[in-house]
């Protein structure tokens, strides 16, 4: 059987060429970086576990009819995706202070912000993914004044879900990140949510405990990432369905 094309690799997945044209296989690896893959390490079970929960997510949103790259999983490890134009954002909402707002503002982390913020940081390694204004990404064409109006709808729109879906099983959304691309459509282009939307990618807080059950349990030594990941599926009935109720999940490759 011929080898399929990688299209690209990031730190966390890998694109493949999909079956039909204007489709993509996003495969999820279980390597866990941080600090721009200052540290790095491999942990089992978390390509699975993030493949699942961005499968949930992705499809709740297209549900209620926030459009998003997701179009099926095709198995533990992927998922078949439309391929789009990515914006080269990182756009992350926060509901809460923590991370690098707190230590940019000097806000204590778990001070609740007055509204959802929205920020934007060029997606960039080398440069260590430098925050960036409308200024800039308009200046440097990255997206349009328009499409920042629609970025701004569709990352507030994700944040409502997400904290909806979250609050629901006892965790608040203190922050996320998303990804944007374009999608042309003859000479329509319509904006969707792309990438991954994981615990990898948002701050996810015990309500009555405060513990953290996102990568921050990797970034900062709190304990084991992949039980950390294991409890946010379990609490949203999205394990796999062969897996035990409690413990880690079985895994298959
Ligand atoms: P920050 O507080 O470090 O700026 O992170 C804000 C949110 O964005 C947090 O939920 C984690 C997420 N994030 C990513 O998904 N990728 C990244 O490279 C960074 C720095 C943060
Ligand atoms: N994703 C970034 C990295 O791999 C940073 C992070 O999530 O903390 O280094």
């Amino acid at each position: 059987m011929a080898r399929r094309k990688k299209i690209y690799e990031g730190k966390a997945k890998i694109l493949y060429e999909g079956p039909e044209p204007g489709t993509l296989v996003q495969y999820f690896k279980d390597d866990a970086t941080a600090f721009n893959a200052e540290k790095r390490d491999v942990i089992e079970g978390k390509g699975v576990l993030n493949n699942r929960l961005s499968e949930f997510f992705m499809t709740g949103l297209n549900n209620i009819g926030v459009p998003t790259h997701f179009i099926k999983r095709i198995n533990m490890r992927e998922q078949l995706v439309r391929a789009v134009e990515i914006i080269p954002l990182e756009i992350v909402v926060r509901n809460v202070a923590a991370g690098s707002i707190s230590k940019r503002l000097g806000i204590a982390e778990g001070t609740p912000l007055p509204r959802p913020i929205v920020e934007y940081y060029f997606k960039d390694d080398a440069l260590g993914d430098p925050m960036v204004t409308e200024e800039h990404i308009i200046a440097f064409g990255w997206a349009g004044q328009q499409d920042l109006d629609d970025i701004v709808a569709l990352a507030l729109r994700v944040n409502d879900f997400l904290s909806g879906i979250m609050m629901g099983v006892g965790i608040k959304l203190v922050d996320f990140k998303i990804e944007v691309g374009r999608i042309w459509e003859g000479d329509f282009m319509r904006l969707v949510v792309a990438d991954e939307i994981s615990p990898d990618s948002c701050r996810l807080w015990d309500v009555n405990t405060g513990a953290h059950l996102d990568k921050d349990v990797f970034r900062r030594d709190l304990g084991d990432l992949a039980d950390a990941y294991t409890e946010v599926a379990r609490r949203l009935g999205v394990l796999p369905t062969n897996a035990p109720q409690s413990g880690k999940p079985t895994l298959i490759n």
